[in-house]
């Protein structure tokens, strides 16, 4: 697309969308996002992007955790399913997320979902499963630049604005997990792939 026509067109989806009141999710570079997948990048904290992984010695299910190295870009992920009648991603919405890849390990899709809360630990784990039926996952602002969170807005969690953020729990075996409420906080901004690249990988673990 001639970039001209690209800013006046990305100009005109905002003003559209700040309209009816939905903000655009930018990636690094302060490009909106409308679709694809995009490497969620830590800032102000340590380690790289996420993967997914199983717990305690069992290949499942998956959880999604975040490579302890700041140099691993993990597997990117994907949005999908908000309400808003938007063509860009929108900030402060309920939507789904997905880690763009095919999970061989255990035979299925890898949306994102809250976990059982784990009652040993008082904690609740981020895992990879089935398209959940209730999507409420948040891509909400953290600051001035293009940092974002992940937060949690369930009809269970009692908090101010009914929203928990994503954090890092670090378990006994060093694993950087995502979890709600702990006490690493988890911003990043979201990295577009620079190299094309297959549109389904197969992940064998
Ligand atoms: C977004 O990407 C998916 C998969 O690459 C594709 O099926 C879909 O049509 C795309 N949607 C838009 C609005 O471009
Ligand atoms: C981090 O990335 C390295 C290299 O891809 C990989 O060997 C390691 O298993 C990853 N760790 C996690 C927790 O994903
Ligand atoms: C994800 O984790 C698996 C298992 O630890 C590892 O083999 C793989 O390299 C990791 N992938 C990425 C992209 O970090």
């Amino acid at each position: 697309m001639n970039p001209k026509f690209y800013f006046f067109f990305a100009f005109m989806t905002v003003l559209a969308a700040t309209a009816i009141g939905a903000v655009p999710v930018t990636d690094a570079n302060g490009e909106i996002i409308f679709n694809g997948s995009y490497y969620v990048f830590p800032i102000d904290a340590e380690g790289g992007g996420v993967n997914l992984s199983g717990r305690g010695g069992k290949p499942c299910p998956l959880e999604i955790v975040q490579n302890s190295s700041n140099s691993e870009l993990g597997i990117p992920i994907k949005f999908s399913y908000w309400k808003s009648n938007v063509g860009f991603v929108p900030e402060s919405e309920s939507l789904n997320i997905e880690m763009d890849i095919v999970a061989t390990t255990c035979g299925q899709s890898t949306y994102w979902s809250v976990d059982e809360s784990d009652s040993e630990r008082k904690m609740w784990f981020l895992s990879a499963g089935p398209k959940p039926e209730m999507f409420h996952f948040q891509i909400q602002k953290t600051g001035d630049f293009f940092s974002y969170k992940f937060v949690v807005c369930p009809s269970w969690i009692e908090s101010r604005d009914g929203c928990v953020d994503v954090g890092i729990f670090v378990d006994e075996n060093g694993v950087r997990r995502l979890a709600l409420d702990t006490n690493l906080p988890f911003s990043f901004l979201l990295m577009k792939p620079i190299v094309a690249k297959d549109s389904s990988k197969t992940m064998s673990m």
